[in-house]
């Protein structure tokens, strides 16, 4: 009857003659966090739920209590006309109302006597927003922060640099937004396209998520992935080259110089601003597609190979990802970067930095190592979770099936939402929906429960309940296409891969090439 998502660990309907009926006179406990609730129900039901801790009947009382044993656990009862949501800390009530909006929808506003016991696999259930290559503004970002809320994740990681764009404000370097945060066109057309966060919005964003109990994790993408901020210090890159901001998508191979040490001084000054406005105690370093094309000639690159005795330009990330990664561990941080694919080992990279697995995942020789050597990894494995895949790609039900929890080092399960094809909320939620109620279950729902059948049942009640938050989800017919349709999707979007070591990359590197051959020896 009731179909909640993600599934919870126990629900029992007792059923009886008393049941909880919301109306004008219902009451809820007093508590800072149930304002979001309370405004769902106004929309929803156009009923206002006053505050009221001493209320015995019609009233949601939310109680904290010893049990559940884990701090985003919750029970829920239904009995003698009252909701009761107990838990052990304020994340777990909040979670409570969270499935208790689901019931009221499903219900219309009615719920019988019933029991939910409930807590989460994984401590680390993530969402990440690729800000880069295009800009949100801040009320879309809080409005995919209250689906993330709904969903019980606890995790936004907010991809904030970009070779496309920077979009966070730094005091010391007024270039990076001034300039950096604009491209003079996309991929798609000839418009400029800009945009970028000051400190106000930052902090603004940050307090939202905390009141939704979900910690913020900025990435600032690191050597790779820096052209915007190259474009406006050039300084930062081998050879100090003069470039835009890109336009287009795609790996680029001018990255930050890891041989100079005003670039280590840059990096460690931007880190500064970030501990600043992200508390959390996460520091995403990126480390993701750093072609090393340009360190190959760089004559400071090659002397600090040199200095540190380093056996080539693949250590060289190592050394540079590790000594950044102090600098975060020293100033009380976890650092993480995206794993190191297609490597013989990785005998110079800090195992303090948590991995967060992108490409291959557990048949990746060297993750399999790692994982057994004790790092750390979040699981955000392409296939299925990148949520920029065509349906075609990656569909509803691979999402579902997939199994994250390949080791006990496994902290989590991640979504990222990469933005290249994605230019506005509309194309987002299509992405994302229902994809992340798959994966979201699959996060938190116990192994034994998850059931693809039982999650596309329930779909009609799981679209009724994102209709209320007015999202523009795939159907299940988009969600899960035949054959044709997904090798159609295929072959669409694997034009990307066409620009990936693209014309212009030969070119600019041959050009590089010619002019440095002799620099770095
Ligand atoms: C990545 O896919 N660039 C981490
Ligand atoms: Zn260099």
């Amino acid at each position: 009857m009731f179909n909640i998502v993600p599934q919870p660990n126990e629900m029992i309907i007792t059923g009886g003659k008393a049941r909880f009926t919301l109306d004008e006179d219902t009451t809820i406990t007093k508590a800072a966090f149930v304002d979001e609730f309370r405004n769902f129900v106004q929309k929803q039901f156009d009923i206002r739920i006053h505050r009221d801790s001493e209320a015995t009947e019609n009233t949601i009382r939310l109680e904290l209590t010893d049990e559940p044993d884990n701090d985003e656990g919750y029970r829920l009862v239904s009995r003698d006309g009252c909701v009761y949501i107990y838990a052990r800390a304020e994340n777990g009530l909040f979670y409570g109302l969270q499935t208790l909006k689901q019931l009221l929808l499903q219900g219309n506003g009615v719920i019988p006597d019933l029991y939910i016991d409930d807590k989460p696999r994984f401590a680390y259930r993530g969402f990440m927003l690729d800000s880069g290559r295009y800009f949100q503004p801040v009320k879309e970002i809080k409005r995919m922060i209250d689906l993330m809320a709904l969903h019980k994740l606890n995790r936004f990681h907010w991809h904030l640099t970009e070779d496309q764009g920077w979009r966070v404000q730094i005091d010391k370097y007024p270039l990076l937004t001034e300039k950096g945060s604009r491209r003079s066109h996309t991929n798609f057309g000839l418009k400029p396209e800009s945009g970028f966060y000051t400190k106000e919005d930052i902090r603004d964003v940050v307090d939202y998520c905390h009141r939704r109990f979900i910690q913020v994790i900025p990435e600032f993408d690191v050597p790779g992935h820096c052209v915007a901020a190259i474009a406006c210090y050039p300084e930062l890159s081998c050879f100090s080259r003069e470039l835009k901001v890109a336009t287009h998508w795609g790996v680029k191979h001018d990255i930050l110089c890891a041989g100079k040490e005003s670039t280590y001084r840059f990096v460690f000054d931007v880190l500064d601003e970030l501990f600043d406005l992200f508390p959390d105690g996460y520091m995403h370093l990126g480390g993701d597609e750093a072609v090393k094309m340009r360190w190959k000639h760089c004559p400071h690159c090659q002397a600090m190979i040199r200095k540190e005795g380093l056996k080539d330009e693949e250590e060289l990330q190592q050394y540079f990802m590790s000594r950044v990664a102090a600098y975060v561990k020293a100033h009380g941080y976890t650092p993480i970067m995206w794993n190191y694919d297609g490597v013989d080992n990785v005998d110079h990279l800090d195992r303090d930095i948590v991995w967060q697995m992108c490409g291959a995942n557990e048949k990746n020789g060297i993750v399999r190592h790692e994982l057994e050597a004790g790092r750390k990894m979040i699981n955000a494995s392409a296939y299925p979770y990148y949520l920029d895949f065509p349906y075609g790609w990656v569909d509803l039900k691979r999402a579902y099936n997939f199994e994250p929890g390949i080791s006990e080092n496994i902290l989590g399960v991640e979504a990222p939402l990469w933005t290249e094809y994605v230019p506005d909320r509309k194309k987002a939620d299509y992405q994302i929906f229902p994809r992340l109620g798959a994966i979201a279950e699959t996060a938190w729902s116990a192994a034994e429960d998850c059931s693809y059948d039982r999650f596309e049942e329930g779909l009609p009640e799981y679209f009724d309940l994102l209709n209320a938050y007015h999202v523009h989800y795939a159907t299940l017919k988009q969600a899960l296409p035949g054959k044709l349709r997904g090798t159609a999707q295929a072959l669409w979007f694997s034009r990307r891969v066409l620009h990936w070591h693209g014309l212009h990359n030969l070119i600019d590197d041959a050009r590089v090439e010619a002019a440095h051959k002799n620099d770095g020896k």
